[in-house]
C-alpha cells in the first residue's frame, strides 16, 4: 500500500490559495493515502476566536471539505487533513478522513496546545478507527502525541496506521513518534508544516521534518526542516498485524491492565 505526506507552508487566512496548492500536489502524486498538516487550509496562529470563527468551516458541507472529497473521488486517494471546524457555536481543531469514495469522518483534537485553548473548543468525539481498504486507520492531531494513551487506544482498536496532521513548534515529537510506533507496532505518518505565523508581537515557527515511521520505529522517510515537499512510500501494512516484539512477547497480550487503573482515574 502506498502512503505519503505533503509538507506545506500555508499563508495565514488564504484558504482558497492554500487548498488549491495542496490539491495540485495531490493531483501530481500517486498514492493510496496521503496526510496533510493540521489546519492546512487556514494557517495556525489565530489572533482571537472571532478570526477563527470567520475562517472555520462546517464539515463535511463547507467548501474545503467538499473540494477534498472531490479530489479523493477523482484520484482514488484517501486523504487526511487538518481543518478549523465550525459546528453550531463550537469551533474545533479537527482532522477529516476522506475515503476514496469521498465520504468524510471527523476527529476533533482532544489535547489543545498553548493559545489554542483560548479560541478552540476541546474535542468531544471518541477515538475511533476507520477502514482503509482491508486495514484500519486512526487519527490524532499534533500535541496529542505527548499523551501516549491516544496512540495506544487507536492501536488497541485495531489501527495499523496512525495519521498525525501537525503544526509542530518543537523537535521532540519526531523522535517520540518512533516510540509510539515501536510500543504499538504501528505505522505513523506525521505531516508537519514549515514557515511561520505571526499575530501582534507573537511569531510561531514550525519545524517541518514530516515523517513516516515503520512498526519497528525506523524512520522510513523524513522531509527537510524548511522546504515544502511530498513523499510517497510503498509499505507492507500487514506488518502491523503482528504484535510480537520477540517470539515470546506479544506486546498486547502481555499487557497487565489490572495494574494500570491509575491512568484512567481523573
Ligand atoms: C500543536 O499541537 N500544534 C503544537
Amino acid at each position: 500500500m502506498k502512503i505519503g505526506f505533503i509538507q506545506t507552508s500555508p499563508t495565514f487566512g488564504q484558504v482558497e490559495h492554500n487548498v488549491s496548492r495542496a490539491l495540485d500536489v495531490i493531483d501530481s502524486i500517486e498514492t493510496d493515502l496521503v496526510v496533510l498538516p493540521e489546519l492546512f487550509s487556514t494557517g495556525y496562529l489565530f489572533p482571537n476566536r472571532r478570526s477563527l470563527s470567520e475562517l472555520a468551516e462546517p464539515v463535511p458541507d463547507g467548501p474545503t471539505c467538499q473540494k477534498m472529497s472531490q479530489a479523493a473521488r477523482s484520484t482514488g486517494t484517501a486523504i487526511v487533513f487538518g481543518i478549523a471546524e465550525k459546528s453550531g457555536d463550537k469551533l474545533f481543531n479537527s482532522a477529516v478522513y476522506v475515503n476514496p469514495s469521498g465520504e468524510c469522518s471527523t476527529y476533533r483534537k482532544l489535547h489543545l496546545f498553548g493559545s489554542e485553548k483560548s479560541y478552540f473548543n476541546r474535542g468531544d468525539l471518541p477515538l475511533k478507527v476507520y477502514d482503509l481498504g482491508e486495514y484500519k486507520l486512526g487519527i490524532m492531531i499534533c500535541f496529542d502525541w505527548i499523551f501516549p494513551e491516544v496512540c495506544r487506544i487507536l492501536a488497541l482498536k485495531g489501527a495499523h496506521i496512525v495519521c498525525h496532521p501537525s503544526n509542530l513548534v518543537t523537535q521532540y515529537c519526531q523522535e517520540a513518534m518512533r516510540t509510539r510506533s515501536i510500543e504499538n507496532r504501528i505505522f505513523t505518518v506525521t505531516a508537519n508544516r514549515i514557515g511561520s505565523d505571526s499575530t501582534g508581537d507573537k511569531t510561531v515557527d514550525f519545524t517541518g521534518c514530516s515523517q513516516i515511521v515503520g512498526v519497528d520505529g525506523k524512520v522510513l522517510a523524513r522531509a527537510g526542516e524548511s522546504n515544502e515537499s511530498s513523499c510517497v512510500l510503498d509499505v507492507d501494512m500487514a506488518l502491523a498485524e503482528s504484535k510480537y516484539f520477540t517470539e515470546e512477547n506479544d506486546i498486547f497480550v502481555d499487557r497487565r491492565p489490572e495494574f494500570y487503573r491509575g491512568i484512567i482515574s481523573a
